[in-house]
């Protein structure tokens, strides 16, 4: 499977200031004072209704819904759902983590905060104060509705092209704030082996399937913020001799 240092993902507890995260009711708040930028971008048609896992439909492309009245129409007359309800705190970024080997500085330099409530202030406060990277990109809220368990699926970077899986360099601290641990990496290549992420934090081969094998029945809520490592963080978590991120446990 693809790895990051032979391991199916690392465990970031050790290395970032989560003690330090503003109370979960103050993220809590700031998310719902975020409502309208709230979109809903991934549907599957349901996976637990036939057993399929990898029967992951992404109609973000074609369906062009933006509100939410057009988001509830497509479900409804679809059959789709949408677990992950996305709260991008970002913009002018044109694909999810760039490749920091590839991404010129001013790519990541245009990438600028969206209007967003003051509510945010202490959460923006901890991500500033974040010493990981470098270049910082896209700050995303992953909110996961009650009683759908995500699908499993890759996230390539690039949009469109969710079957081109090859080494990079892309980076990015993944937490939790709620507390369930759903979350899991599937080994497609031993018998979907379910590996569960058990830390609250992680950095992984996002190419790697992964999604949830079960979700609660309440909101679940994780943040994945995007950017190129500093030297000194891939020394800390122990990456610093992978050039790009693949098959790092196969010579
Ligand atoms: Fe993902």
């Amino acid at each position: 499977m693809l790895t990051i240092d032979g391991k199916p993902y690392i465990d970031l507890d050790d290395h970032l200031p989560l003690d330090a995260l503003p109370h979960i009711d103050v993220i809590k708040g700031a998310i719902a004072d975020s409502y309208d930028l709230i979109t809903a971008n991934t549907w599957q048609q349901n996976c637990l209704q036939n057993e399929e896992p990898y029967n992951c439909t992404w109609f973000a492309e074609e369906k062009t819904a933006k509100t939410k009245k057009e988001f509830f129409e497509l479900e409804l007359k679809n059959d789709l759902v949408a677990p992950y309800w996305i709260l991008n705190l970002t913009e002018n970024h044109d694909r999810i983590v760039y490749d920091s080997l590839d991404c010129p500085d001013e790519k990541w330099d245009q990438i600028t905060l969206k209007d967003i409530p003051d509510s945010w202030a202490p959460m923006l406060k901890w991500i500033d104060d974040l010493t990981c990277f470098v270049k910082r990109g896209r700050i995303c809220a992953l909110l996961t509705r009650p009683g759908l368990a995500p699908q499993f699926h890759r996230d390539t970077g690039i949009p469109g092209h969710l079957k081109n899986i090859k080494p990079h360099r892309e980076e990015f601290i993944w937490f939790n704030i709620t507390k369930d641990k759903s979350f899991v990496i599937l080994d497609e290549e031993d018998n979907n082996k379910i590996i569960p992420i058990t830390s609250q934090s992680a950095f992984f081969n996002h190419s790697q399937l992964h999604g949830a094998d079960h979700s609660p029945a309440y909101w679940q809520v994780s943040f994945n913020i995007e950017g190129s490592f500093t030297e000194e963080f891939r020394k800390q978590i122990g990456v610093d001799h992978i050039e790009r991120y693949h098959y790092e446990n196969v010579s």
